[in-house]
């Protein structure tokens, strides 16, 4: 019998408008725009798979269906890869491509929140608990934060929250959790708020956009208010649930990028060119000599 606590789900929440990368973002959905040389939402999908997610759930809007094509065969371009005799090229999309019936797609039909996207999915993750992974955010680390969360669920049980520490001017931008007992990894979660006004954050520990949670969070969402940004808030739904349920914390201790702002784009394209052998041995010399010219 399946392991009824077992994380086999996750929501990817991509129905984003991405206005702050115009024009780019006029034709190509921000979870497309690549860094390197695979698109942003391959790393994410990359970090659930490893943390043993099964099945993966896109929660997408209108102009958003070339992340489905993504996610499917390309018949016309293998066929032409067959013709060339690029195996390498063929290995690369048979390794991307995930097993028929794993993945499942819902659009959310108004831009009301995350609370809202991840209500969307409702139906296609039914009674069980899963996790929601933020495409913007992609991370780096010895060990993929959804898995480092996985393990530390194994222990505590309820739902697991990944947080990160940043600078207490920044606490505003981000949902901030209180910081109560330690456990494993973490720690307990006592408060939560969503993007707090300046000087009033619970610490300086802020969710960094992945999430393990129980399905009860569902009829929660279902009746949420608006919240900060007159969205439906999934942190002010995620507080209502503590009031029942338990939330630790898992502390991720590696570098996140926010792909969903362009310093952090820029970043992550950089990080991951310079841990990449081939690119590295091109880029290195040049980068530092664009640097150091400044
Ligand atoms: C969302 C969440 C917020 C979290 C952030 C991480 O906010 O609501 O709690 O800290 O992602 O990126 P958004 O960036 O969508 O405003």
């Amino acid at each position: 019998m399946r392991d009824k606590r077992k994380v086999r789900k996750a929501v990817f929440p991509v129905a984003g408008l991405g206005t702050r990368f115009l024009p780019a973002t006029k034709a190509v959905p921000k979870e497309m725009l690549t860094v390197v040389d695979k698109p942003v939402i391959q790393y994410v999908v990359d970090e659930a798979l490893e943390a043993g997610i099964e099945h993966l759930i896109f929660v997408t809007g209108r102009s958003k269906a070339v992340i489905e094509d993504y996610f499917d065969i390309q018949v016309e371009l293998e066929q032409t890869l067959r013709d060339r005799n690029k195996q390498a090229e063929l290995t690369l999309l048979d390794t991307i491509l995930p097993t028929a019936g794993t993945t499942s797609f819902t659009r959310q039909q108004s831009p009301l929140g995350l609370g809202h996207a991840v209500w969307c999915a409702r139906e296609l993750v039914g009674d069980e608990p899963f996790a929601v992974l933020l495409p913007d955010m992609i991370m780096k680390g010895e060990k993929g934060c959804l898995k480092g969360m996985v393990e530390l669920y194994a222990q505590s049980g309820g739902n697991v929250i990944a947080v990160e520490e940043c600078a207490p001017d920044q606490a505003h931008k981000y949902g901030i959790v209180g910081v109560g007992d330690r456990i494993g990894d973490g720690f307990r979660i006592t408060k939560m708020v969503e993007k707090p006004a300046k000087g009033t954050a619970p610490s300086n520990f802020f969710i960094n956009g992945r999430y393990i949670l129980q399905p009860e969070i569902f009829p929660i969402l279902a009746t949420q208010e608006r919240g900060a940004g007159n969205e439906i808030q999934l942190t002010d739904g995620m507080l209502k649930l503590s009031e029942w349920q338990q939330f630790a914390a898992y502390h991720f201790r590696g570098t996140t990028y926010d792909c969903g702002a362009k310093d952090g784009f820029i970043l992550a394209n950089v990080a991951f060119a310079l841990e990449r052998e081939d690119i590295r041995a091109l880029v290195e010399a040049p980068l530092k000599d664009l640097v150091g010219g400044l």
